[in-house]
């Protein structure tokens, strides 16, 4: 199986333009001959143009941590997939579960993004997980195959090679910010189920390709023992993509 892996730094709403150029100029040379893997940055909005630039030519991607379904219209305070891929964006976070918790987004609207997002070009990152009460109540497979099954809506008879751009996150909600992992026992029963679900959707080829990440508390020290893991494909990393070294480190695991 050779799934090329993807280490994506979320820096959520921190950084200014300043801030973020001068992460990007530390970061390059220190990732500049990384070819192992892909490596994308998904600032804020605002940040875009600046990273776009500062990063033209070199091995890292950037995208958005959001868009719109619409393609354009009176959505005061969102991004369409238009102004991202007019100004070079390439990537786009979809339904990340702080979206989904502190604005309302649904499995529906997730499915919906995602038609945008691929009709376009984008590359996908779709993040599902479940939170702490779902893991205790031990529902944590039927809400990741509901929440595989409402993202993916519709998708069946799109190309092979754009389904095959799909990435999905997986980031159990109680590990996101808390500096609580999901052990990488627990994350690969998690993909399996995943990569099950997808297959049974999708058919077996396209779930044999599709990049399944893991996110939620990754850091230096704990990055090999998750993403090294066969089932694995790399990483959506938020507190420890903040700062060039802790990234790097994460990049180079
Ligand atoms: P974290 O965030 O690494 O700070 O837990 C991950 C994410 O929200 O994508």
């Amino acid at each position: 199986m050779s799934r090329k892996a993807l280490i994506a730094a979320n820096w959520k709403m921190y950084k200014t333009p300043a801030e973020a150029k001068a992460f990007v100029e530390a970061f390059l040379p220190l990732v500049a001959d990384h070819t192992r893997d892909e490596i994308a940055l998904f600032p804020s909005p605002v940040l875009l143009p600046t990273v776009i630039e500062a990063a033209g030519g070199s091995n890292v991607v950037i995208g958005a941590q959001n868009i719109h379904f619409a393609e354009e219209g009176a959505y005061t305070g969102e991004t369409s997939v238009n102004q991202l891929t007019a100004i070079g964006g390439t990537h786009t976070l979809i339904g990340h579960s702080e979206r989904r918790q502190y604005f309302g987004e649904t499995d529906e609207i997730v499915n919906k993004k995602l038609h945008t997002a691929i009709k376009h070009g984008l590359v996908p990152v779709v993040c599902i997980g479940e939170v702490l009460a779902e893991r205790e109540a031990g529902l944590t497979g039927n809400v990741l195959k509901t929440q595989v099954n409402g993202a993916f809506a519709g998708i069946k008879g799109l190309a092979a090679e754009v389904i095959s751009s799909i990435v999905i996150a997986y980031e159990p909600v109680w590990a996101i910010g808390t500096g609580k992992t999901a052990t990488p026992e627990m994350a690969v029963n998690a993909h399996r189920i995943i990569r099950a679900e997808v297959a049974s959707l999708l058919g077996p080829k396209v779930a044999a390709n599709m990049r399944i990440l893991y996110g939620g508390s990754v850091k230096p020290d704990n990055a090999t023992a998750l993403i090294g893991q066969e089932e694995i494909d790399g990483a959506l990393v938020g507190g420890a993509s903040l700062k060039p070294d802790s990234f790097t480190a994460i990049v180079k695991y």
